[in-house]
């Protein structure tokens, strides 16, 4: 199973992709938290990244498409993967076609944006593990401790209210053409192009949860 979770920022693509790599065991391929990640390591690449990540713009394309062709050329990816984050812009998406990468489905998790500034403002993560949390919505077990290690969650650089208008300003501007895109390509090429399924992400986790099984299955 090869898919891309499409979706404006704290739509749940992360909360969702947990459960579908689950059960399908394949590798989760967020290229936020690979980006997270190379900040944190002070690496060359996360000081180049820094300062975009924390005003919300994009990273530029030659550097994802160039994280992501080596990400999945990897072994565990060998039967399937899911993108979260990834395509993010047409020449992202472009670049996955003319490598002949072949996707089974895209899954779009809609979500208003007057929603989205109160998810993010409530959201903790455990940096280590990409796990997830809303301090009302999502809360783990022990307030401000991951339910897995019980290490201490923490608050993204990019949550301040003003990053989160920014980002979704990014959103419709860059990433939200790609809807467009694979539903045309959809109806165009059904053999070549991945199913498009879209999924209303306003609801109970466990809620949105159901239906993208359900969606996946068909
Ligand atoms: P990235 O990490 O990809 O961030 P994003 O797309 O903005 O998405 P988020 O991680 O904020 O949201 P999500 O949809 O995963 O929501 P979540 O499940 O956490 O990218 C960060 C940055 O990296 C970018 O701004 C850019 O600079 C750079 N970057 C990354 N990829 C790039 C690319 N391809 N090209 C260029 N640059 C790139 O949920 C959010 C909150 O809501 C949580 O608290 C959760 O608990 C809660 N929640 C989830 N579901 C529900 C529900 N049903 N009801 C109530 N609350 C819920
Ligand atoms: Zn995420």
């Amino acid at each position: 199973m090869r898919l891309i979770l499409l979706g404006a920022p704290g739509a749940g693509k992360g909360t969702q992709a947990q459960f579908i790599c689950e059960q399908y065991k394949i590798p989760q391929i967020s290229t936020g938290d690979m980006l997270r990640t190379a900040v944190k390591e002070g690496s060359e690449l996360g000081l180049k990244v820094k300062e975009i990540m924390t005003s919300g713009g994009l990273v530029s394309d030659d550097v994802i498409i160039a994280l992501v062709k080596e990400r999945i050329a990897q072994p565990d990816c060998k039967n399937g993967f899911l993108f979260d984050g990834f395509p993010r812009t047409i020449p992202q998406a472009d670049a996955m076609k003319e490598a002949g990468v072949k996707l089974d489905h895209v899954l779009e998790i809609a979500v208003p944006d007057e929603e989205i500034v109160n998810r993010l403002g409530g959201r903790r993560v455990h940096p280590a593990s990409g796990r997830v949390y809303h301090v009302d919505y999502n809360p783990p077990k022990e307030p401000g401790k991951d339910d897995v290690t019980g290490e201490p969650l923490i608050q993204r650089d990019d949550d301040q209210e003003s990053t989160v208008r920014n980002r979704l300003a990014v959103y419709h501007d860059q990433t939200a053409p790609l809807v467009d895109y694979y539903q045309q390509w959809a109806k165009e090429d059904p053999q070549a192009a991945p199913a498009y399924h879209r999924v209303e992400g306003i609801g109970s986790v466990d809620d949105i949860t159901r239906q993208v099984m359900e969606a996946l299955k068909s």
